[in-house]
């Protein structure tokens, strides 16, 4: 612990863990004042600023590996982002955008701060995938805000939706409408004023650009924020004039896709534990989405038939509708007569990330697919025990398409199940434009 004097307008930068104890004075961090007898604490591996309103004695906490540094003139963004947001009318929904590392989270914890600041009540949306603060990666989540947060991740998500995957490519259009139905939620339950929606770093190319711009004119944000380092962001904000631009911290952390990745490894650690191994019977809780184990049950005469139609061996099959599910030993997509056919190769659950869904299509938790007994309709799978006790209310599972193994390190994209969650007729201009790109 150590006594700093802070002339005002001077600015430090801190990296975690540490703890500002303001004795004297008041000091600005994140969109938040903290005056004598309040404290902040900034979190291990994140870095901020703040800066003396007026002259102020503070105490600096350092945890291992932290560290505090005075910051040179011009080297910091805090000014100019309060100069940029400070007029900002935060009631109604902002959103903020940019590439990855340029400060998305942080100021999306400056909105927030701001907006209670005013006296509004707020909530914030985490819809970056890969990189959630609030919930487990492959979400969207979103969490109230109560007192001011120096991170994201001091809140915690209140409600999920799973989507699936670690990116959006192909699958956005779902993406939105979770949005949207978490706004409609935290308006309808926590009657919020503001809410802020941070957003993942995917920018670039003609499908990034398509789901940002959706996202625009399906939520109508009142304030757009975008963080912007050259003209990256032109494609996306054409057209809006409710746009504020600042630019990233210049001395912000960046971070490699190997960091990124073994970041996402430990939360999914985090969120399915203390792990648990719970029998589920497919028949009373089905897959959501997908008619694999409904409809009936193909008689092994049947199944003889279909095998030699498709020329390989069947494990299971059933019809559902007018599609005709298989476990076999390939992936298999294909229309015979007036049947769709799609095969699944056996062993193709095994590591699957699942989302447990209630009614409503929210989260209950996640889990990993160990393994489905097919003819018994029986899947094992791993979650957490907070999540086995929602299990009462669960009201199916949703395949991810993200194949983890026993030490939930990421080790495959299954792409191939995209064609049969989102059967290219249902995701139309989507999948065409993503096919053709
Ligand atoms: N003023 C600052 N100076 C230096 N680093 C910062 C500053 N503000 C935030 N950072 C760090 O920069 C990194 C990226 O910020 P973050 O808000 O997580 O960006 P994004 O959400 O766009 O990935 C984080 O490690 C964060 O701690
Ligand atoms: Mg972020």
């Amino acid at each position: 612990m150590k006594i700093y004097l802070l002339e005002p307008g001077q600015i430090y930068r801190v990296e975690g863990p540490a703890r500002i104890d303001v004795m004297e004075g008041s000091v600005y961090a994140v969109g938040a004042i903290y005056s004598g007898g309040s404290h902040f604490t900034v979190l291990r591996a994140r870095k901020l600023a703040f800066k003396a309103i007026e002259r102020a004695k503070v105490s600096v906490t350092l945890g291992p590996n932290a560290v505090l540094e005075l910051a040179k003139p011009g080297e910091e963004v805090l000014d100019e982002w309060e100069g940029a947001i400070s007029k900002l009318a935060l009631s109604g929904t902002s959103i903020v955008i940019g590439s990855i590392d340029v400060g998305k989270s942080t100021m999306t914890a400056v909105l927030a701060n701001k907006a209670l600041l005013n006296g509004l009540r707020v909530a914030v949306i985490d819809a970056d995938v890969g990189q959630n603060d609030i919930g487990p990666p492959t979400t969207i989540s979103i969490s109230r805000v109560t007192r001011p947060i120096t991170s994201l991740r001091q809140v915690q998500a209140e409600k999920s939706v799973f989507m699936q995957s670690t990116s959006l490519e192909r699958i956005w259009p779902r993406a939105v409408e979770a949005v949207k139905r978490l706004i409609a939620y935290a308006r309808r339950t926590w009657s919020v004023d503001a809410i802020i929606v941070n957003t993942d770093g995917w920018i670039n190319g003609r499908e990034a650009i398509e789901y940002k711009r959706s996202l625009l004119t399906e939520l109508r944000p009142n304030n757009i924020v975008a963080i912007k380092i050259e003209n990256e962001l032109d494609e996306i904000i054409k057209g809006y004039s409710n746009v504020t631009i600042v630019r990233p911290p210049p001395a912000a952390r960046l971070r490699t896709k190997e960091d990124r990745k073994i970041h996402r490894e430990m939360s999914y650690a985090r969120f399915i534990f203390p792990l648990r191994e719970l029998s589920i019977d497919l028949d009373k809780l089905p897959l959501c989405g997908l008619g694999l184990f409904r409809g009936v049950d193909l008689g092994s005469e049947l199944r003889a038939m279909a095998s030699r139609i498709v020329n390989s061996h069947i494990t299971y099959a059933n019809q559902a509708g007018s599609t005709l599910y298989i476990i076999t030993d390939q992936w298999i997509s294909r229309r015979i007569g007036a049947f769709k056919v799609v095969g699944l190769p056996e062993g193709f659950e095994r590591g699957l990330l699942i989302g447990i869904e209630d009614s409503e299509g929210f989260l209950l938790g996640l889990g990993v697919l160990k393994k489905i007994y097919y003819d018994r309709k029986k899947a094992v799978i791993y979650t957490s025990s907070k999540t086995e006790r929602a299990m009462s209310r669960a009201s199916c599972i949703r395949l991810g398409l993200i194949r983890l193994n026993e030490n939930f390190e990421e080790i495959e994209r299954v792409s191939q199940l995209l064609k049969y969650l989102y059967p290219s007729d249902e995701l139309g201009d989507t999948m065409r434009g993503a096919g053709s790109a």
